[in-house]
């Protein structure tokens, strides 16, 4: 079974979403062109950093919920999500896949290679690479950029093979990593959606949880 998560799976724990109003949905009140774009960064490497530095620090005040809680406690699932965060980690999850990259590291803008862990609670400012000199940044991918290839690859073939996929608090509007549902759809495999609103991936789900992912993945689950 693959579980591919988005925003709401990290709601209930304090994380605002994306683009959902009740969720306090960053992209209804930031531009992510500034804020989550390589022009943006570009432009203003300090404003990025403090936007994701805000988000650091308040990733590490808050706690897995009940749904990162279900999925960890079930090792025969593989998880693929878009978050950044690292919540699925710290509640136990065994694999982890993550589409969007990660918070907890800093890497060279440019191409020497260059990574360094992140303390969540006390995030470094912007600052150059310390071996050639480019601006660090967050190890997120941002709009216009490619996915992570390895974790591309890993999440296709995942998908593909797959009996079930539980789909649990995404939009699903932001491609190519929304794609994967059609894939496994494609597959063969049951589509089984979690979401309290009606979504993109409403119209590929065998099945659809109208509900919060802290309440319908323990009773689906166990746990
Ligand atoms: P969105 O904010 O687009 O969607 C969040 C979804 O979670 C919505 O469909 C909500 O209805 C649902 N939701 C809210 N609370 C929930 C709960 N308690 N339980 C279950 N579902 C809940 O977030 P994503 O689909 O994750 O990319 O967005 C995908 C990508 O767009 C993000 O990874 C990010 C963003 O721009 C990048 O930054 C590259």
């Amino acid at each position: 079974m693959v579980a591919f998560s988005g925003a709401g799976l990290s709601a209930e724990s304090g994380v605002p979403t994306f683009r959902d109003a009740e969720t306090q949905g960053f992209w209804l009140n930031y531009d992510p062109g500034k804020l989550a774009s390589p022009e943006g960064f570009a432009a203003d490497p300090e404003l990025v950093y403090t936007w994701y530095n805000e988000r650091r620090r308040n990733i590490a005040q808050v706690q897995p919920n009940a749904a990162h809680r279900a999925l960890a406690a079930r090792p025969d699932i593989v998880n693929i999500t878009q978050n950044i965060d690292d919540l699925l980690h710290r509640a136990g999850a065994r694999e982890v896949i993550q589409l969007h990259g990660t918070l907890t590291v800093d890497r060279c803008d440019g191409k020497c290679g260059y990574e360094e862990e992140v303390a969540l609670h006390d995030p470094p400012a912007a600052r150059e690479c310390p071996v050639c000199g480019n601006w660090l940044r967050p190890a997120v991918v941002w709009f216009g950029e490619a996915l992570p290839m390895e974790a591309w690859t890993e999440a296709e073939e995942r998908c593909r093979s797959c009996e079930v996929m539980l789909v649990v608090g995404t939009a699903a509007e932001v491609y190519p990593a929304a794609g994967l549902i059609g894939l496994s759809k494609s597959c063969g495999a049951r589509i089984i959606v979690v979401n309290p609103h009606a979504s993109q991936a409403s119209a590929l789900a065998d099945i659809e949880f109208c509900g919060k992912a802290g309440e319908v993945l323990p009773m689906l689950l166990g746990g």
